[in-house]
């Protein structure tokens, strides 16, 4: 029930096995239900499978006919749980900014629409919702499905995108589990079609990691990114999927040192965990970077003259309170080495890092700027969500969870609401043509939010300011993460975004929220006294189908009416990725290290 998890849905699995050796697994038997075969092939620690085979997987899922009944019910809820809580419904309906690369959605008529459909699996009407809902590229506002989302198809080969001396853009090959030799062979082709537009059209219509194209482009495409103590490739979403593709295999016509070959991949589904470990990067040792603290959530380097800090928010969370206080207290003992040592200019690396608990995004601004606001917010008041907000404030130990009045400070006054109908307000917006009413605005008081049994150490007065800092990210900063990102902007903090296309400045980060939540997390709620059995029902969702969403929307603090989630910001600067600095990040620290101050 606590109010802070904020992330975005991330496709990273962490394991330590090694990826397996490609080997076709053998015909399953017929006669047993198909889904069971898989789960047990998953399952069994003796299993000689290494993979299971996408036809398996589709004739599984397609064991389940669409049932409309059932449809409605589903489409009935999500449109309930929209209607009550999520913040950016109404703002979702208007002309977005050309920035974007966005249409304006009133998402409760297209629901409807669904509906109009002739399905024969449930599969495909769930993931017809699912791909709606994906439409608003609000990375915390999703269907999702524990049948149809339940494995990962991948192609065992990832690309990346490099901009040549002459300007002109080309896909090739990033890394290639089953054929190492075709690495950085270009990619010419993929189905028979320009690579390039084949990606574009994949980030633009299949992705939702960000509402500016350039961001979802390098989603589709692999990256570095640190987290869990190492280094591993991330991104990657055009070969590495979650829904079942439409087809079994994809082909690639690769041009490798003006050879030029053909090749099809199926997609296949690895059975064991594969963590993309970073061949590139071995241990802590990055170019000519000089590692000075490793505090495992965040990496502390001396590279030149100058101090680079990567920090994996999202690792925090699921630690217990005594670990989360070890990862903060690292965090300041890592900028104290710096300080100690002279370090006079920082990078702030936050690429590919998909948030975490909003705390600790709000705690590192503080950090570095002691006298720094966090982002106002508020929640959507009608009779769906009043009677949550009530019984929620009525619960002495709630306070710090969601809803509760006494987990906020009023930002008229910098202190708490007196009472909880002085939190709820009468505040009335006119959002996407209708008027739509929401909470006082309010921040988050870190103390009742931060409930570890520890009190924080005080950090120390740290010699930067925004002339001494800069934050490089590829667009993937999400969620907490932007809320570090996009705040630090506001108090002028250049920001470098790398990647993207020519000369086209875009996003570095995104879905800076108040909060994120989903069915799942108010299905305890449901249970308290006083909620209606009539909104019980009508928010109940299937055991197996989950629905996340954005439930607070944050405010600019430089703009004080622009929601953070439809504000385009473009980066400062530009960097593109290289041979060499695709696989090696010091090589872009150099780079951003030439915008410091500016
Ligand atoms: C197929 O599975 C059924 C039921 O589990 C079993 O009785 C049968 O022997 C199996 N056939 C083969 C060829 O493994
Ligand atoms: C369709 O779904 C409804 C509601 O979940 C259920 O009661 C009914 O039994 C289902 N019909 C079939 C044929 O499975
Ligand atoms: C869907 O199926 C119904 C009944 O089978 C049919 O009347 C209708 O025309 C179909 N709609 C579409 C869009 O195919
Ligand atoms: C590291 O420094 C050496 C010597 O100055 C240089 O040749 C090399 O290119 C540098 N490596 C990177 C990754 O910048
Ligand atoms: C924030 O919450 C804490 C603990 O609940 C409380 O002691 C403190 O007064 C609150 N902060 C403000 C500024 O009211
Ligand atoms: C519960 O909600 C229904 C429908 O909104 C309403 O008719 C009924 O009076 C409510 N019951 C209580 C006890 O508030």
């Amino acid at each position: 029930m606590k109010t802070t998890y904020l992330i975005t849905f991330i496709l990273i699995l962490f394991t330590n096995i090694v990826y397996p050796n490609w080997i076709p697994r053998k015909e399953n038997n017929k006669s047993v239900n198909i889904c069971d075969k898989l789960d047990e092939y998953v399952n069994s620690p003796y299993s000689e499978e290494e993979f299971l085979k996408y036809t398996d997987v589709k004739a599984c899922y397609e064991l389940t006919s669409y049932n409309k009944t059932k449809a409605i019910q589903v489409i009935e809820t999500v449109k309930e749980y929209l209607k009550g809580f999520y913040a950016l419904l109404d703002q979702a309906k208007e002309e977005p900014n050309p920035g974007f690369a966005l249409r304006p959605i009133d998402l409760i008529s297209e629901l409807d629409l669904v509906l109009k459909n002739n399905y024969s699996y449930e599969y495909q009407f769930i993931y017809d919702v699912a791909s709606l809902t994906e439409e608003l590229r609000d990375g915390h506002t999703a269907l999702r499905s524990d049948d149809y989302y339940k494995y990962t198809f991948d192609q065992g080969l990832s690309m990346y995108s490099v901009i040549k001396k002459d300007g002109t853009q080309q896909i090739k090959v990033f890394n290639d589990i089953k054929e190492p030799n075709n690495v950085d062979c270009q990619v010419i082709d993929i189905d028979d079609r320009p690579a390039i537009d084949v990606i574009i059209e994949f980030a633009r219509d299949h992705t939702f990691y960000s509402k500016d194209l350039s961001a979802r482009f390098n989603s589709a495409l692999a990256s570095l990114a640190f987290g869990n103590g190492d280094f591993y490739i991330a991104g990657q979403i055009f070969s590495y999927r979650d829904q079942l593709p439409k087809n079994p295999s994809i082909s690639y016509t690769l041009n490798c040192n003006g050879k030029f070959s053909k090749i099809t991949r199926e997609w296949q589904v690895p059975i064991k965990s594969v963590q993309y470990k970073s061949p590139y990067i071995s241990g802590t040792s990055v170019g000519n970077a000089t590692l000075i603290f490793d505090a495992f959530i965040a990496r502390f380097y001396i590279l030149q003259e100058f101090g680079v800090v990567l920090i994996s928010t999202e690792d925090v969370i699921d630690n217990s309170w005594d670990l989360q206080y070890h990862f903060l207290s690292n965090i300041i003992a890592g900028f104290k080495l710096f300080a100690d040592k002279g370090i006079k200019k920082i990078i702030l690396d936050l690429s590919n890092n998909g948030g975490g608990i909003i705390f600790i995004g709000n705690y590192i601004n503080k950090l570095l700027f002691p006298n720094i606001q966090n982002f106002p917010l508020d929640y959507k008041v009608n009779d769906i969500s009043i009677p949550f907000i009530k019984e929620i404030s009525r619960i002495k130990k709630g306070i710090g969870n969601i809803f509760h009045y006494k987990s906020f400070l009023s930002v008229k006054t910098k202190s708490s609401f007196d009472n909880v109908n002085d939190f709820i307000g009468n505040n009335i917006y006119t959002r996407g043509g209708v008027q739509v009413r929401y909470t006082s605005k309010a921040f988050h008081n870190d103390t009742t939010n931060y409930i570890g049994t520890f009190k924080l150490p005080k950090p120390p007065k740290f010699p930067w300011t925004e002339k001494d800092i800069v934050i490089l990210t590829n667009g993937r900063c999400s969620s907490s993460c932007a809320t570090i990102a996009q705040r630090l902007a506001e108090i002028n903090v250049p920001t470098i975004a790398v990647g993207g296309f020519p000369n086209t400045r875009f996003s570095f980060a995104q879905f800076a929220v108040g909060d994120a939540s989903s069915s799942a997390i108010f299905q305890p709620l449901l249970e308290l006294k006083n909620i209606n059995s009539s909104l019980v029902s009508k928010l109940s969702l299937p055991s197996s189908l989950t629905f996340h969403f954005t439930l607070a929307e944050a405010y600019s603090i430089k703009n004080p009416n622009e929601v953070m989630d439809y504000a385009y910001r473009p980066a400062d600067y530009q960097l593109y990725y290289d041979e060499r600095s695709a696989r090696d990040p010091s090589c872009l620290w150099i780079q951003a290290a030439e915008y410091f101050g500016k």
